[in-house]
């Protein structure tokens, strides 16, 4: 049974806008007053509404006038959390750097002793409302990393919430293992950390269906980089996609990411030429966190000079406790996008087949035949209206795999 979903005003479908490097707004690919074709999951054909109508079994009326774009990808959160950490922020905004409260055992470390201490039931009831939220902010697609439990058991017990938080939730959750976040304070030797994870921990992940990707922080306040690059390696032997937290204070993470082939290298703040160039060379897609940035009151990702070094560019929220808590991703997309200098192009791809290239995913991002019906739709009558205003208006529609939600 076919679908006729529409009139929309204007289509985004971003269909032959190519994977990396600038773009301008020709690429948008834009279909006025169209209508997209869906049959069960997938879009079977976009085009001119009324054209289209002779060949669906069905018609769903869209009333008023908007906009459809993709559904939005998150390729980058730490959703699953206990406890606050109203404390640290408050301690930057008096001027305390992020770095000095890890290293006197708050931050990140902080919300470990939470995580641990707190229930499946209660970590999961969290991830539902957070995903939830971002779900009716038209993100279709989240990334979901661990990383506060940082011990076989406890990182083993996050994943688990995140397999099972999947039934209770129309978005696709995107499990990735971070357990090699920061040394937790058991172990006195990082390396021996990392051994620990890579004996213990890996081989389970593939086993019990817990998720297919590795991430590591690679800092020296984390994990220094020939250390980071070992584990990474180890990982990939094992089978495993990468993706790595890369120069957010200092280089180096993105250099290995590039060598291992990381489908992503995330946060890219201090990058200097020298990265942004190795990036643009290759097929690792580099991440961009503005609300990191925001959250920590410090510069952004080096966004257009990626872009115009010919690198794939994500944007990403980075939603967690710490650095992030805001998690609006089109807020802090319209914010780096006004900042960075980017196109709408640049930045509503960066949001959606960009970011699920990120993530291994080429199914979909685009408003094309062949890719899911992950559809959201603006009321607004020019797609130039929702970057202009900056997240304050959302989709008041979304369709996930061609459902109405
Ligand atoms: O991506 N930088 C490392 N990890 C997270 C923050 C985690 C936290 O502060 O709780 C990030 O910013
Ligand atoms: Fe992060």
């Amino acid at each position: 049974m076919s679908k006729l979903i529409g009139p929309f005003k204007e289509i985004i479908t971003l269909a032959k806008t190519p994977d990396k490097g600038s773009l301008d707004d020709s690429k948008l690919d834009i279909i006025k007053n169209a209508g997209v074709l869906v049959e069960e999951e997938k879009i079977l054909k976009v085009g001119n509404f009324e054209a289209l109508r002779g060949s669906a079994d069905t018609v769903e009326e869209v009333i008023g006038e908007h906009v459809l774009l993709p559904g939005l990808v998150d390729c980058h959160t730490h959703l699953v959390w206990g406890g606050t950490r109203a404390r640290d922020y408050t301690l930057r905004m008096s001027g305390e750097s992020y770095e000095k409260i890890l290293e006197q055992g708050g931050g990140i470390f902080d919300s470990v002793e939470k995580t641990r201490a707190a229930s499946s039931e209660e970590l999961k009831a969290g991830l539902i409302k957070r995903a939830s939220r971002h779900l009716n902010d038209g993100v279709t697609t989240i990334e979901v990393k661990s990383g506060y439990g940082l011990d076989v058991e406890n990182e083993l017990k996050v994943l688990e919430v995140v397999k099972n938080a999947k039934a209770d939730i129309a978005a696709d959750l995107i499990p990735t293992c971070l357990a090699a976040h920061v040394c937790p304070k058991e172990f006195a030797d990082k390396k021996e950390f990392l051994t620990y994870l890579e004996r213990e921990l890996l081989p389970q992940l593939m086993v019990k269906g817990l998720t297919s990707r590795i991430d590591i922080f690679v800092e020296p306040s984390a994990f220094p980089v020939e250390m980071a690059k070992d584990y990474l390696a180890a990982a990939k032997k094992l089978g495993f996609d990468l993706t790595v937290h890369a120069d957010q204070f200092h280089t180096g993470g993105s250099q290995i990411a590039v060598e291992l082939g990381a489908r992503s290298a995330d946060h890219l703040e201090a990058s200097t030429e020298k990265e942004v160039a190795l990036l643009a060379k290759s097929d690792t897609v580099a991440v961009a966190l503005p609300g990191a940035s925001i959250g920590l009151g410090m510069q952004f990702t080096p966004a257009w000079k990626l872009l115009d070094a010919g690198a794939s560019l994500a944007i990403s929220t980075d939603w967690n406790p710490g650095s992030g808590p805001m998690g609006d991703l089109l807020v802090q997309a319209s914010i780096l996008g006004i900042y960075e200098k980017l196109s709408s192009a640049e930045i509503f791809s960066g949001i959606t087949f960009r970011a699920a290239k990120a993530l291994g995913l080429n199914d979909r991002g685009k408003i094309a035949a062949g890719m899911k019906a992950d559809m959201i739709a603006f009321p607004v009558n020019d797609y130039r209206e929702i970057l202009y205003n900056q997240g304050k208006i959302k989709p008041d529609m979304v369709w996930k795999n061609g459902k109405h939600i």
